[in-house]
């Protein structure tokens, strides 16, 4: 019989979802799933009015304006709008060197094509001061913006985003955070953070369904659209407008996976994210202590918090992960499509297995794994 699966990749997205949510993205879809802000019949209305009460918990939950809160199809698509918004024109841009590719491909793209430049500062081991006198220190005349992720993909490091939103607010650049891997686990106020422009997935911390991201904006912040089309605004206008939040969200919304956002949002609001905070920190410690007893583990980096990476002697990690899979335990192997990480951690020779705790998972769970991680080491299991 096939053991129970052990879920660890709630990195890549969350899963299981609260049941809440589920539900609502299963009601909105057989009982109202009209399209919002296209005309005033009852179905369009309903979808408008979950599409608003989703506004407004997002903005409670982050501090801004329910109508500075766009809807994407995820945090990749609200990266490159930020990035691409505010970049037109050209100019400087920094950026981490730990950022996931939807910051760095962006950047690295229109570099190539001549429309901006970029450069990357060091966060990797770095302290609060080293980290923002390597930002002043390469800081330009034409430097427009900084865009860096709040919490590493591959492993627990977490920038210190209250101190790099200072530095920007004071020195005129516009701050781009991308909380893909912390929305939901840490505590984010764009606010105190001076953050000008967050990007966030509905489907990884926030526990809601897949396809649908969000970009939220501080006051006065509007970057150029990168995709213009209908938005159910001003339909005889050949131009977008400047109305917030319509401005950027052209075409049909994911109007079911928003209302399961609803949902997700608040069973955490009913949780409290510095609780989550301190159960991610809690099964780390947990793994670590069982995983750094196993000959041959190499842990890779101890930030205690929702991810760990880590190696087993010289058996390469996607081995790992396909045993473990065949054991139904999932966890994410390879590069995680962060080469910038991977290269300051020091394993991009070979990459890693990525495990990532999420609300459900338990002790009992992390013993699993480390029974099997066990296994494996001493060559009891193979490919
Ligand atoms: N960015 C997601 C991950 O790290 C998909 O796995």
């Amino acid at each position: 019989m096939k053991s129970k699966l052990v879920y660890l990749d709630n990195a890549a997205t969350t899963f299981p979802k609260p049941i809440a949510v589920t539900r609502a993205a299963d009601e909105c879809l057989r009982t109202y799933c009209g399209n919002a802000s296209r005309g005033s019949n009852p179905l369009a209305m309903k979808s408008a009015q979950k599409i608003y009460e989703c506004r407004e918990l997002l903005s409670e939950t982050f501090n801004c304006q329910p109508e500075n809160t766009v809807f994407t199809y995820n945090t990749t698509y609200a990266l490159n709008i930020a990035i691409k918004g505010v970049m037109k024109g050209g100019g400087h841009i920094l950026i981490s060197n730990m950022e996931h590719n939807a910051t760095l491909r962006p950047v690295a793209s229109l570099q190539r094509d001549g429309h901006i430049e970029y450069d990357t500062f060091d966060v990797y081991g770095k302290s609060t001061q080293e980290i923002i006198r390597d930002i002043d220190g390469k800081r330009r005349a034409d430097t427009r913006a900084v865009c860096c992720l709040h919490v590493s993909n591959i492993c627990s490091y977490t920038l210190p985003i209250d101190e790099i939103g200072k530095y920007c607010r004071e020195n005129g650049l516009v701050f781009i955070c991308d909380g893909a891997q912390s929305a939901g686990h840490i505590p984010i106020d764009m606010k105190r953070s001076c953050i000008d422009i967050l990007c966030l997935p509905f489907h990884k911390g926030l526990y809601g369904p897949q396809g649908g991201g969000a970009m939220l904006l501080s006051e006065g912040v509007s970057p150029a659209t990168l995709v213009e089309g209908g938005n159910g605004v001003n339909s005889l206008e050949f131009f977008m407008g400047e109305d917030l939040p319509e401005k950027y969200e052209a075409g049909t919304l994911c109007t079911p996976a928003v209302a399961g956002l609803c949902e997700g949002i608040k069973f955490l609001h009913s949780r409290d994210i510095c609780e989550i905070q301190k159960h991610d920190c809690e099964l780390f410690s947990y793994a670590e202590s069982l995983l750094s007893h196993i000959r041959g583990v190499e842990i890779c980096d101890r930030t205690r918090g929702s991810t760990m990476l880590f190696n087993i002697k010289d058996i390469p990690c996607d081995e790992v992960g396909e045993i473990l899979g065949r054991e139904n335990i999932c966890v994410r192997t390879g590069f995680h499509c962060s080469p910038l990480a991977h290269k300051a951690l020091g394993t991009l020779s070979r990459g890693g297995v990525r495990i990532s705790f999420g609300v459900f998972n338990t002790p009992s769970q992390i013993d699993t794994l480390a029974s099997v991680i066990e296994d494996i080491s001493i060559g009891k299991l193979r490919i």
